[in-house]
C-alpha cells in the first residue's frame, strides 16, 4: 500500500486532534504543518517528528509533495484554505462549518465538483460505532415511521462574562456561534441518522453576556476556564449568541426540537438525541457513547452496550476494540480518517457516494445556520427552499 502525504494547516486543539488521530491511520504521513504563529508548528512538529513547518498556509498547499490537506483554522479561515485547496486539485478535509455563509459553501461545493476533487467536512460524531448501528435500525424500518426528533447539545466553557475565544468574534468565528460551533454537529447528526433533511425552522437566540471581557492573551478552545483572569482585559461587544432554542420541520413531516447553549453550568459537551418512533424510540448521549437506550411501548426497555458481535454489519467496521471496552471522542476522528482515506486511495471524488460527511452536507448545514439566523431576526418560520 503506497504511503499518502498530508498537510494540517492550524496547529490549535483541532490540529493537534487530527495529526493525533491520523497516526493511528495506516500508511499515511503528516509530512507538513502549517500555523500562522510559528511557534505552535515547530513545537506539534518536533512532538510528532513532522518534517515541514510553514508559517505561510499557501506554501503547504502549493507543496507538490502534498496530496491531501486537513484544514484545522478558525471558521474565517475555512473559505480561503478550502478554495485554493480545490483550485491545486487536492484532496481536502475541512473542519466544520465548512465556512462562515451559505453563498461562500456553494461556491466551494460548485468548484469541487467542477475540479472532480475529494471532499470531507469532520462531523466527525457521525462516526460512533452506535450511531451507525442506530442509524441502520433506522434505515431498515425498526423504529417504524419517525413522529419526533428532540435533544439538547450543551457546553459551560463561555459561562462566565469573562470566558473569551475566538468564536466570540462575529469576523473569526462567523455571524453564528452556538448554533455554527455545536448546533451544526446535532444537525447533521439528525439529518445523517434519519437520511433526512431539515426542511424549515423556528429559532430564538440569546446572548447572554452581551459583552465579554477579552484577554491580551487569547485562551485556547475551551481552556478559557483554566486561565488567570487577565486584569487588563478589554471590554468588546458581543454580536453572537450563547445559546438558542429551536422548532423545526423535516422532510416527510418529521417534527423535530433542541436547544444549544455554551453557558449552561456543569455541561461540557452534553450531545444528546432521542428520536421517537411508531414502533420503538431510541436515544444516544455523546457523553456515554457506548450505550444506545431502545424504548418500547409493549416490553420492557434495552440498552445495547457496543459490542462489535452485537452490530449490524454497517456498523462493525466503526468498532476497533471488544466489548467492554469503551470507544469515545478520539476514535470517531479515527474512523473519519479511515473512510476518508479508503475513499481517496479508491480516486473517489467529491460525485460519488462515500461514509463520511463531504463539501454537500456542509453546505446544507451552512444553509440551516442562516435560516435559523433569519427566523431569530423575522421571529417567524423559515422554509429552506
Ligand atoms: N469537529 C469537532 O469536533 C471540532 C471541535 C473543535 C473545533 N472544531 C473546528 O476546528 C476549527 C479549529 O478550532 P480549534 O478549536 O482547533 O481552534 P484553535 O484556536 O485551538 O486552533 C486554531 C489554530 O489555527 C491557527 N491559525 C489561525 N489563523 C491562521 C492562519 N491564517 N493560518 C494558519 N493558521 C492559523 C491558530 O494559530 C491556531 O493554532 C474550527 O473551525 C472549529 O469549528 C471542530
Amino acid at each position: 500500500m503506497n504511503t499518502i502525504n498530508t498537510g494540517i494547516i492550524g496547529c490549535g486543539f483541532m490540529g493537534y486532534s487530527h495529526i493525533e488521530n491520523l497516526r493511528r491511520v495506516p500508511n499515511v504521513n503528516i509530512q507538513a504543518v502549517a500555523d500562522i504563529s510559528a511557534e505552535k508548528s515547530k513545537e506539534l512538529a518536533q512532538k510528532y517528528n513532522i518534517s515541514k513547518t510553514y508559517k505561510n498556509w499557501q506554501k503547504l498547499v502549493e507543496d507538490p509533495d502534498i496530496e491531501v490537506i486537513h484544514n484545522c483554522t478558525p471558521n474565517h479561515m475555512h473559505y480561503k484554505i478550502n478554495k485554493k485547496v480545490i483550485q491545486e486539485g487536492k484532496a481536502i478535509l475541512s473542519e466544520k462549518p465548512l465556512t462562515n455563509s451559505e453563498k461562500e459553501s456553494a461556491e466551494l461545493l460548485k468548484l469541487a465538483k467542477d475540479k472532480d476533487v475529494l471532499t470531507g467536512v469532520n462531523f466527525n460524531y457521525r462516526n460512533y460505532p452506535l450511531i451507525r448501528h442506530a442509524r441502520k435500525m433506522i434505515e431498515n424500518g425498526e423504529l417504524g415511521e419517525i413522529y419526533l426528533i428532540h435533544g439538547h447539545y450543551l457546553q459551560d466553557w463561555l459561562l462566565y462574562k469573562s470566558d473569551y475565544n475566538w468564536r466570540v468574534e462575529k469576523e473569526s468565528g462567523g455571524p453564528s456561534r452556538a448554533i455554527a460551533d455545536i448546533g451544526s454537529h446535532w444537525c447533521d447528526m439528525i439529518q445523517f441518522l434519519t437520511g433526512k433533511n431539515i426542511t424549515r425552522v423556528f429559532a430564538d437566540l440569546s446572548t447572554i453576556h452581551k459583552t465579554r471581557l477579552k484577554p491580551r492573551l487569547e485562551a485556547d478552545t475551551f481552556q478559557g476556564k483554566e486561565k488567570d483572569k487577565d486584569k487588563k482585559s478589554k471590554e468588546v461587544v458581543v454580536k453572537t449568541e450563547d445559546a438558542g432554542i429551536l422548532i423545526f420541520q423535516m422532510e416527510e413531516q418529521v417534527k423535530g426540537v433542541f436547544n444549544v447553549s455554551q453557558v449552561s453550568a456543569g455541561h461540557k459537551n452534553c450531545f444528546d438525541i432521542e428520536i421517537n418512533g411508531s414502533q420503538m424510540s431510541v436515544a444516544w448521549e455523546q457523553e456515554q457513547p457506548n450505550k444506545l437506550w431502545m424504548g418500547y411501548r409493549d416490553k420492557p426497555n434495552q440498552e445495547l452496550v457496543k459490542d462489535p458481535a452485537l452490530l449490524n454489519t454497517d456498523s462493525k467496521s466503526f468498532a476497533h476494540y471488544p466489548g467492554g471496552h469503551p470507544e469515545g471522542y478520539p476514535d470517531v476522528f479515527k474512523n473519519m480518517f479511515i473512510t476518508f482515506y479508503q475513499a481517496f486511495r479508491k480516486n473517489k471524488t467529491i460525485k460519488d457516494k462515500v461514509n463520511f460527511a463531504t463539501f454537500k452536507d456542509g453546505y446544507q448545514e451552512n444553509r440551516i445556520v442562516e435560516a435559523i439566523l433569519q427566523s431569530n431576526n423575522k421571529q417567524s418560520w423559515i422554509d429552506l427552499i
